[in-house]
């Protein structure tokens, strides 16, 4: 792999830099001359930071290709400036054994745009009723470290708990789709004035909060980690913040769109807007972003979920759920949070590349942008603004809730263990990043 020097890159938006990348790893940060035979990346007037790592992706693959493919999802993860994506379980076959999960990082690897971390199923077919082969993914050549029924919720209390038990034995966490089933048979929208206004089947807060609640204890009892997916309300950051000042080992993420978006939207009932959980209340969404500059919530991750037209060309209540959101995660965030004034960059890096990385157990995101470390580098133009248009996704689905929308910043390069995914805005060619991948992974 020839060498590369990104030249003049805010790094974490403070001081500028270069940075010198050898064999996928920075070699050098400093004052830099090129050197002969190294590619430059002009980098004035961007912000690099480490690159992204989502915990919660659904690319789909296997049996889900007509929304998403490993990678379709993962070229879409390099243009939103994403170096790893955690793939959760509900594909077809679900991947509760080691032979999907094996097969699921496999074709990353191939594809070489990010690097794809498969998530397991707590349960045989997500059906709640008996525990996955976890130990058999935690050992596979996958070596899983997160665990979700996300779709679903784990929520028979004795199947949680020994889940935690199990994983806690090798450091891996459960990750938790915190919604309490009985409380939200046929739930449409977000419980309210407005879902009784509009005659949609209320999803309540606390159906949500109470399963935070129970298992925050579990995790407690058996000294285990707990991951709560996508969490959505006021109430669920008081529960977390009781369970941090406890003591009990919880993290906690929310989706660019609970931190933007509100229950307002679904008056047009357009599908568009319809995510599971729901969008939520202004007061909610203040919440939110409050806990995530806080602490209280450690990190932001996409939920990207890619549906084909027909499910979501069609009625409210037909409509499946989900937005995609890798491309629009950090230009949300910095919508939300950087403009606010409620995190800086080093912030963002914090809660979108080394705290979920963090989590989920994935190696060479400890010494971000430092020397001797993996070269995942995002290098972001703040300034730019973009009205939201499909033309800015890349995957296979075009389920944006943006379309229209004044978005601020844009991702100009990414770079993945030292091979620029994306250049100038532009995608590199998969046969060209697959020859690359191919000849590092030897390396
Ligand atoms: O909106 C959602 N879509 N929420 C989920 O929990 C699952 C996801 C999906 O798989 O489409």
């Amino acid at each position: 792999m020839t060498g590369l020097l990104i030249q003049g890159a805010s790094l974490f938006g403070g001081h500028s830099a270069d940075i010198r990348v050898r064999d996928g790893v920075i070699a050098a940060v400093g004052s830099l001359s090129p050197e002969l035979g190294e590619r430059t990346i002009d980098a004035a007037g961007l912000v690099a930071v480490p690159g992204l790592v989502d915990l919660h992706t659904h690319l789909r693959e296997p049996g889900g290709e007509a929304s998403e493919t490993v990678l379709t999802g993962t070229r879409a993860a390099a243009a939103g400036g994403f170096t790893a994506v955690h793939a959760m379980a509900n594909t077809s076959p679900v991947a509760d054994t080691a032979g999907v999960v094996e097969q699921v990082q496999r074709l990353g690897e191939r594809h070489g745009y990010a690097t794809v971390r498969p998530i397991g199923a707590v349960t045989v077919g997500l059906e709640g009723r008996q525990l996955a082969e976890i130990g058999a993914m935690a050992h596979s050549s996958a070596a899983v470290r997160v665990f979700s029924d996300d779709g679903f919720c784990v929520h028979d209390p004795l199947l949680m708990r020994r889940a935690l038990e199990y994983v806690a034995t090798f450091g891996g966490v459960i990750a938790q789709h915190a919604q309490e089933p009985r409380l939200t048979e046929g739930a449409q929208m977000n419980e309210s004035a407005l879902s009784g206004e509009l005659g949609l089947t209320g999803w309540p807060a606390v159906a949500e909060e109470a399963i935070i609640a129970r298992d925050v204890l579990l995790a407690q009892h058996v000294g285990a980690r707990l991951h709560v997916c996508h969490l959505s309300t006021a109430g669920s950051v008081e529960v977390v913040r009781w369970a941090k000042a406890r003591g009990i080992h919880v993290t906690a993420e929310v989706t660019p769109h609970h931190l933007l978006l509100t229950e307002e939207l679904a008056r047009g009932y357009d599908p568009r807007f319809k995510v599971n959980p729901p969008l939520r209340r202004d007061d909610d969404v203040h919440a939110l972003r409050q806990a995530l500059a806080d602490g209280t919530i450690d990190i932001v991750a996409t939920d990207h979920a890619p549906h084909p037209d027909e499910a979501k060309q069609c009625t409210w209540a037909e409509a499946a759920n989900g937005m995609v959101g890798l491309e629009s995660a950090l230009s949300v965030v910095q919508l939300a949070m950087v403009e606010t004034g409620l995190l800086d960059w080093a912030g963002v890096a914090r809660v979108l590349s080394t705290t979920p990385a963090a989590i989920g157990k994935l190696a060479g995101y400890d010494a971000p942008l430092e020397v001797g470390s993996a070269a995942h580098v995002t290098l972001v133009e703040p300034e730019a603004r973009r009205t939201w248009s499909t033309e800015h996704l890349h995957g296979r689905s075009v389920n944006t809730p943006y379309t229209g929308r004044e978005l601020p910043g844009r991702v100009v390069h990414t770079v993945h263990g030292g091979i620029v995914t994306v250049h100038d805005g532009v995608l590199g060619e998969a046969e060209s990043i697959a020859a690359l991948a191919k000849e590092a992974l030897r390396g």
